[in-house]
Order: C-alpha cells, then sequence, then structure tokens
C-alpha cells in the first residue's frame, strides 16, 4: 500500500515511542475473544485489582513493517510472531489469541498506519508490539478472568546507539531465567528480572549484558533483548543452545541460520562455553533480534577481563556484515525472499 509519508527525520529515529494514528485492541471473557478492531484510544483503563498489576500475567511479541523499493509495505514472518506468542501464552495460563487473527490484525493495524511506516532506504522500521495482559480481576493467586489484546506500532530507528559501531558487554552479575523457567517465553517478567542488570550494565559503560546459564555459569546464553551469535576461526556460524530451555527462540536467529545455510556458509549451533570465548575461539560476535536486527559485539568484559572479537572489534565484521545485508536486504525486498518470508500488507 504506497502513500503519503509523515513528515519525520526518518534516518534519525532512536528507539523511543511516539504514537501514531490506530491500535488494535480485542477482549476475551467467558471463554471467547470478541472481534477487535483499530481504536484511535492508546490508554487502557483496567481495575485496581486486574491480575496483571498483581501477578504479571502479560506476553508480547515484536516485530516489524517496511516498506520496500516500489512502495508497498511488508511485514517479516508475523505467523511466527503469532505462534510464539501462544506459547507464552500457554505458559502463564493465558487463552491464546488465535495465530490466524493474530497475522490479520497485524496486516490491519500496519495498514492503517501505511503513512508512519518508514520509507525505503531510511533504515527505520515501524516496529510493531502485540501484547497481551490478564485485565480481570484476581486477588488471590490465579489466572485472571479476562484478557486484553493490544497491538501498538511506533516508527524506530536503531535500538543500539551509535548503529552498527560495534557495542561491549559484560558478564551478567544476576541471572535473566531459571533453568527450565520462563526464558523461553516472551513474558514481561523476564525483562523485569534484567533491568536492575541492565541499568548496572549501562552505569559502568557497557551496552548490555550477557547472560550465561544460571544452573551452571558455564554456558553462554543471551543478553537481555537479543540471542547471541559467534564466528569462529574457521568462519562457522555458532550459534548458541541451552541446556535449559532458557534461551528466547529468536526469529531473527532461526532466520539467519536459514540465510547462512543459503549463503553457503558452514553452521553449527551448539552449546558454547564462556571459557571458549575467554580462549579465543570466536574472531565475529554480534546480537541478533527484531529491535538489534544484527549488532555488532566488539568486546565482552568479566571484572577486569576484556574478550575481544578481532574481526569485529573497530567495525562491524565480514560475516555478519553479510548476513546483515542479506537480511535486511529481503526485509525491504531487495534480495529476493527465496523462503516465501515476507507478508504483504
Ligand atoms: N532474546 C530476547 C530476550 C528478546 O527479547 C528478543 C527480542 O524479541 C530476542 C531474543 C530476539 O527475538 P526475535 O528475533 O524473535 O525478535
Ligand atoms: C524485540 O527485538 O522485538 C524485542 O522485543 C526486544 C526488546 C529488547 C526491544
Amino acid at each position: 500500500m504506497a502513500g503519503e509519508k509523515k513528515d519525520l527525520d526518518w534516518g534519525n529515529l532512536d528507539f523511543a515511542y511516539r504514537p501514531t494514528d490506530f491500535s488494535y485492541v480485542s477482549d476475551w471473557a467467558d471463554g471467547s475473544w470478541d472481534e477487535g478492531g483499530l481504536t484511535r484510544e492508546h490508554s487502557i483503563t483496567l481495575s485496581e485489582c486486574a491480575g496483571i498489576f498483581h501477578y504479571c500475567q502479560e506476553v508480547f511479541e515484536g516485530l516489524k513493517a517496511y516498506t520496500t523499493a516500489d512502495g508497498s509495505i511488508v511485514t517479516f514472518r508475523p505467523d511466527l510472531n503469532a505462534k510464539r506468542m501462544r506459547d507464552s501464552a500457554e505458559r502463564l495460563e493465558m487463552p491464546a489469541f488465535p495465530e490466524d487473527r493474530f497475522v490479520e490484525a497485524v496486516k490491519e493495524v500496519v495498514a492503517a498506519n501505511a503513512a508512519w511506516v518508514p520509507p525505503y532506504g531510511s533504515g527505520a522500521a515501524l516496529y510493531v508490539r502485540p501484547f497481551m495482559i490478564g485485565s480481570g480481576e484476581v486477588i488471590g493467586v490465579a489466572p485472571a478472568p479476562a484478557y486484553h489484546f493490544h497491538i501498538l506500532v511506533t516508527p524506530v530507528g536503531p535500538y543500539f546507539k551509535g548503529g552498527l559501531k560495534p557495542i561491549s558487554l559484560r558478564i551478567a552479575e544476576f541471572d535473566r531465567a531459571a533453568p527450565h523457567g520462563t526464558g523461553n517465553i516472551k513474558a514481561g517478567l523476564n525483562y523485569a528480572m534484567s533491568l536492575k542488570s541492565t541499568m548496572d550494565a549501562h552505569r559502568a559503560g557497557f551496552a548490555e549484558n550477557l547472560y550465561l546459564d544460571s544452573q551452571s555459569r558455564t554456558y553462554v546464553e543471551e543478553t537481555g533483548g537479543a540471542n547471541v551469535l559467534f564466528v569462529d576461526t574457521a568462519g562457522t556460524l555458532v550459534v548458541p543452545k541451552s541446556h535449559t530451555d532458557s534461551i528466547l527462540p529468536s526469529i531473527t536467529r532461526r532466520s539467519l541460520v536459514e540465510v547462512a545455510h543459503d549463503l553457503g556458509m558452514k553452521v553449527d549451533e551448539r552449546f558454547v562455553t564462556w571459557d571458549e570465548v575467554k580462549e579465543g575461539a570466536f574472531t565475529e560476535c554480534g546480537l541478533c533480534g527484531t529491535a538489534a536486527v544484527i549488532s555488532p559485539v566488539g568486546e565482552i568484559h568479566e571484572g577486569d577481563l576484556a574478550v575481544s572479537f578481532p574481526a569485529g572489534h573497530d567495525e562491524m565484521g565480514p560475516v555478519m556484515t553479510k548476513l546483515r545485508e542479506t537480511l535486511t536486504g529481503i526485509q525491504d525486498g531487495a534480495v529476493e525472499d527465496t523462503h516465501g518470508w515476507l507478508v504483504k500488507i
């Protein structure tokens, strides 16, 4: 859907909330979702006893919409967000929002806000944030009797300040996710857990934390808001796995694994120890996610120790650059979408 765009400084957007024209809402009560639809209202009014306020029943998603060179608007694999939101909701005893309706709702709210989808080539995108909360009243610990599903959209630029400049991480002191806990779902409670760590990291001059597995503190898991990828000295893309199912199944990461195969790269999805990272096994490191896209990591610190990734220390390394260019090219239509990942609005 082509059309006039809003008058924003698209190339200089940061990752911040800016209300747009429409959001999408639907409510669940007595066993079913209502018809749902667009709204110009960007606030939610709730009882003081709503489940979200007391027992943190909230799950969310994140995806983006892009303008392609011909002015069309597309989203990237919204079906996987729909599926992951279902999994997240089930884990927290919330009713799933039907996956087909999720995709339709994303299309409807993006189409209604077409003027807010950043133009092709701007480097920005429309961030789509579906979320669901326990809106019904509970006082004893129990699932809420009613739920509110909502999609807000907002135009965004890069997640990390400095765009493509390699960032520094540090090993977190606190854990993000318990073994076999909720690390593998997208629930607000995981992010509340990481806020103290994140702010401590920022105060110490780091962009983010890298979390080790909380059971043994041996294996690399992920950061507070993105999965982590490495490139080893043989040029293989190494993707950390978890023994305790505490890594969020990133849609960007799953897509990059396929992109890497398409590019003829070797990919190894395996357990990665922090020791091997310290011993210099990897030449490049990057964070991947909807918000992060691929953000290069130059260094990871633990106390006085700094591990540096030689091929990607001063600027993004060649493998991460190739992966990033291919993925973003697919996402904005510049590279052929051989997998059928784009959904046209
Ligand atoms: N890991 C965490 C903890 C996240 O919050 C996100 C963001 O969505 C990701 C990984 C990346 O997932 P995706 O690529 O599906 O956005
Ligand atoms: C996303 O990438 O969509 C997320 O939800 C991560 C968050 C840290 C912004």
